[in-house]
């Protein structure tokens, strides 16, 4: 293969942050592949939208025929969001023995176990790091660098809107409404702000993560979840004067008798770091036997920072490409979790 070409479903928020880094570190990339990695097509909803972007006009389509059953096309990066169309995309991709990464953590907790099966079948990746904590390199670590050890605790801050809204309400004074537009307008609301600040999108994300660390298939619906739209500003300033601050927090533990796992409004110390972690930055904390407690923190949402993890994600099944060893993986887990309800870290809300 003398290039990669890569067919990109999305040119929102993160597509188009995608192609910002293939672009602006292009020369890094040949340097580390040997090989240039090219936007060959991108498919959109409406092609002709105007967009802040030097690709020609020509390469985007509302086709996905055109994406996807291209021959010429080697992998298919998936940044449409929702299920149905993506989950579709993603399957078809993997039946044409074509590679997929995605940020979709709405079809990875959901379908994130069949997929994994399906690409195991067609030998084809399915890399999923943009899904969880935006530009934190949190699934690898938990597949590889601690893949020896036992996991037995996560939690943290997995949601970059409502923890924006929160540092917002409490720092800056402004209204649960206002921060919300700005998180929206920022770009790190999902398609529907609901997901968020319902706590689904944090859920989705725990169940992820929980599935990884404690090598099983947690479901979406195993999550106990408490969104935060009965918090108000004097809530803030009340849990302020008793040294506390107020967070969503996802929060995942296993024993003996099964796994807890949750996400709600929680009142954590001021001295925790975790307190310390504003606007839309996220930080969880693993806990391994061997390993002692380790904390994973960066920015959370946002275009760069998640087409980082994205772009890493293309890196890394380019590398597989060229060298043939694409879709050789471990079996994903094939057993589904136990789980025990009303998990409590941090003083409930
Ligand atoms: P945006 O809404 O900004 O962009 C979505 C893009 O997909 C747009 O280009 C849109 O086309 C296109 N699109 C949407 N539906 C369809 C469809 N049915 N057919 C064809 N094209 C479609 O989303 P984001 O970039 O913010 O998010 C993308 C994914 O990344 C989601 O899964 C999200 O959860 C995930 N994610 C987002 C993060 C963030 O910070 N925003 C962080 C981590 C993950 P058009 O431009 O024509 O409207
Ligand atoms: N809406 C998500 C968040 C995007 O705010 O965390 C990143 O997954």
């Amino acid at each position: 293969k003398n290039e990669i070409n890569i067919g990109l479903l999305g040119f929102g928020v993160v597509g188009s942050g995608v192609a910002t880094i293939l672009h602006k570190h292009q020369e890094d990339l040949i340097h580390k592949l040997g090989v240039p990695v090219k936007i060959k097509k991108i498919l959109v909803k409406d092609a002709t939208k105007k967009r802040d972007t030097e690709l020609s006009e020509d390469i985007f389509t509302i086709n996905a025929d055109e994406v996807i059953e291209d021959p010429t096309i080697d992998l298919i990066v998936e940044v449409i969001g929702g299920t149905t169309e993506a989950k579709q995309s993603i399957e078809r991709a993997l039946r044409a023995g074509k590679g997929v990464v995605t940020a979709n953590k709405d079809v990875m907790a959901q379908f994130g176990h069949e997929l994994l099966n399906l690409a195991d079948e067609n030998k084809c990746d399915l890399f999923y790091e943009a899904s969880v904590g935006g530009g934190i390199p949190l699934i690898r670590t938990l597949e590889d660098g601690l893949a020896s050890d036992r996991i037995w605790a996560l939690t943290g801050i997995v949601n970059g809107t409502t923890n924006f809204i929160l540092t917002k309400m409490k720092h800056e004074k402004k209204s649960y409404e206002e921060a919300l537009i700005e998180a929206t307008e920022l770009g790190f609301a999902e398609a529907d702000p609901s997901a968020d600040v319902d706590g689904i999108d944090a859920a989705r994300k725990m169940a992820i993560l929980a599935s990884l660390a404690f090598s099983t298939v947690v479901r979406l619906e195993d999550v106990f979840v408490r969104g935060m739209k009965d918090i108000r500003e004097g809530d803030l300033e009340l849990a302020e004067q008793f040294g506390f601050t107020v967070k969503m927090a996802g929060s995942a533990k296993k024993d003996d008798d099964g796994i807890e796992i949750s996400v709600e409004p929680v009142f954590i110390q001021n001295s925790h770091p975790l307190a310390s972690v504003n606007n839309e930055f996220n930080a969880v904390y693993v806990y391994g036997d061997t390993v002692g407690e380790t904390m994973f923190y960066g920015p959370g949402a946002g275009s760069l920072p998640t087409a980082t993890s994205v772009t890493g994600d293309i890196v890394a099944a380019c590398r597989n490409l060229l060298l043939g060893v694409n879709g050789k993986r471990l079996h994903a887990p094939r057993h589904f979790c136990t789980v025990k309800k009303d998990t409590q870290i941090f003083g409930r809300y």
